[in-house]
């Protein structure tokens, strides 16, 4: 990995400081890992094309400090224990969580970062926030389902089925634009459950919804072009825009969905927007048909394209589902749905339905980005759908969920205005508003602290916000333990005031 160093010949800093920074970043950040073996120096000056005494040099240096060891037989290794300054930087960048992985910051990683690089790698906070170490609390870590409900034994024994009895069918390659069988379900599943407009060929499985922003913003936006964001907005998508090189423009967002007037006002000229219009992610309004209007009509005037975020609209509870926008310009929307809120988000599995006359760009970015996406769990999918299971289980999770809603919104209602909650018709969190004027990220910190886990809204904006709050996803909190886990919360909260 080493070798993997982009050196800038053009930058102020000398070649033998990038390697010196790159190698000592690598330590610190965990990339090398204690005791690993270097490659000789011989070997790095070849592969570097750098002269091989600014390599020596370079050992020379970080053996001093304590980095790197030398050991019998002239290999050098990285240090067992570190030096005391490199292990304060890797505590400073993991942040609360010594023990969870976590992606270095731009500063930390130091030269050999493209602007692109840098923009990703200081990013959004969540992108931040440590995985949950496995057997913690899940309480109320938003975008979980219950977990405890899923159908691990159904699903196991169609795993285990297909594993055992695909033959080499599900063992080759694939193809490209998914598990035939899967991509048919979900053509009729969308036409009848969303009024998706489309026929299956326009279908492309994905990992995950993650993929397909990335795919669209790939084949839909030149570098530098400007994109519309909802304001908050979920982060990742940005982050998905920003990888390829989309210049972000933030929308607000209020009670009718992205504010579209604010957004032509501030780039008319936008190439493209990514909205959540049946759940805004994360306030939870569905958008008013006028602005559904205004959009459309914003994107056709532009030539813009449309990028519809439909995570989560299998669970609502009160009225109908509101159709998909797809369904109103079906050549202009790139539709994309996840498996991840109904089933799982461990599986990767999504789906993205791409207006006709790009399917073959689209079908070009999949498989230059990872060929395919993998066979057998589509296929186990495509049988839960196929034998009832998968209709049973969103009918059963929209029953759950509502109940959970209900009584998060029963144990929260003590606590207003220091935690105020308003009921939601749909989704799978809610926000916990703070009190004006009170630091949402230094209230989520000490959630954290106190074992449970809540996300601050000033994560999610681009543009700062005197309302403050926390992003409570109360799907895999079970009814029976909301009152305790919302007490918890609420005492962690208020410890800060
Ligand atoms: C707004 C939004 N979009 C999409 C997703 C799903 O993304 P993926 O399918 O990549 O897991 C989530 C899940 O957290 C989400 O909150």
């Amino acid at each position: 990995m080493v070798t993997a160093i982009a050196f800038d010949p053009h930058a102020r800093t000398p070649l033998h400081r990038q390697l010196y920074d790159a190698i000592r970043g690598a330590i610190v950040a965990g990339r090398l890992r204690p005791g690993a073996r270097m490659p000789s120096t011989r070997y790095l000056s070849e592969q570097l094309d750098l002269a091989r005494n600014t390599v020596l040099n370079v050992f020379e240096q970080l053996l001093a400090e304590g980095y790197l060891v030398a050991r019998p037989g002239s290999a050098t290794f990285v240090a067992d224990e570190l030096p005391d300054r490199a292990l304060r930087a890797a505590r400073r960048v993991q942040g609360h969580d010594i023990k969870a992985p976590h992606p270095p910051s731009a500063t930390e990683t130091g030269v050999g970062l493209s602007r692109r690089g840098r923009e990703l790698a200081d990013g959004p906070i969540w992108a931040r926030v440590p995985p949950r170490v496995p057997g913690a609390e899940v309480a109320f870590r938003p975008g979980l389902p219950a977990l405890d409900a899923f159908p691990f034994e159904r699903w196991g024994r169609l795993l285990a089925r297909r594993w055992n009895r695909s033959g080499a069918d599900l063992y080759d390659h694939g193809d490209p634009r998914g598990y035939g069988p899967l991509r048919e379900a979900l053509a009729e599943y969308l036409a009848a459950a969303r009024g998706v407009r489309c026929d299956v060929g326009q279908i492309l499985i994905t990992t995950g919804t993650q993929q397909a922003i990335g795919l669209a913003a790939a084949v839909l936006l030149d570098p530098g072009a400007a994109a519309w964001v909802e304001d908050p907005g979920y982060p990742f998508a940005r982050a998905a825009l920003t990888a390829a090189g989309a210049a972000l423009v933030p929308v607000p967002v209020d009670d009718e969905g992205i504010d579209v007037a604010e957004g032509i006002r501030r780039r008319r000229d936008a190439r493209l927007a990514v909205v959540t219009p049946a759940h805004q992610f994360p306030l939870g309004h569905a958008m008013s048909p006028r602005r559904r209007d205004a959009l459309l009509a914003w994107a056709r005037d532009a030539g813009a394209w449309l990028v519809e975020d439909d995570y989560d609209s299998e669970f609502r509870y009160v009225g109908r589902p509101l159709a998909a926008l797809q369904g109103e310009d079906p050549e202009r929307v790139v539709y994309c749905g996840t498996f991840s809120k109904v089933l799982t988000p461990a599986l990767r599995l999504g789906y993205v339905v791409v207006p006709r006359r790009v399917v073959g760009a689209f079908l070009a970015a999949k498989v230059g980005a990872d060929l395919r996406t993998p066979p057998l769990e589509q296929a186990v999918l495509a049988d839960f759908i196929a034998g009832g299971h998968f209709a049973r289980h969103v009918r059963r999770m929209r029953v759950l969920y509502a109940r959970r809603q209900d009584a998060l919104l029963a144990a929260a209602g003590r606590f207003a205005p220091s935690l105020t909650l308003r009921p939601r018709p749909a989704g799978m969190q809610l926000i916990g508003w703070l009190p004006e004027g009170m630091d949402d990220r230094a209230a989520a910190d000490r959630v954290t602290r106190a074992g449970l886990q809540a996300f601050p809204l000033s994560g999610l904006r681009l543009e700062p916000s005197r309302a403050g709050g926390l992003i409570l996803g109360y799907a895999p909190v079970p009814a029976e333990r909301m009152a305790d886990c919302v007490r918890r919360l609420h005492a962690a909260v208020v410890s800060g005031e």
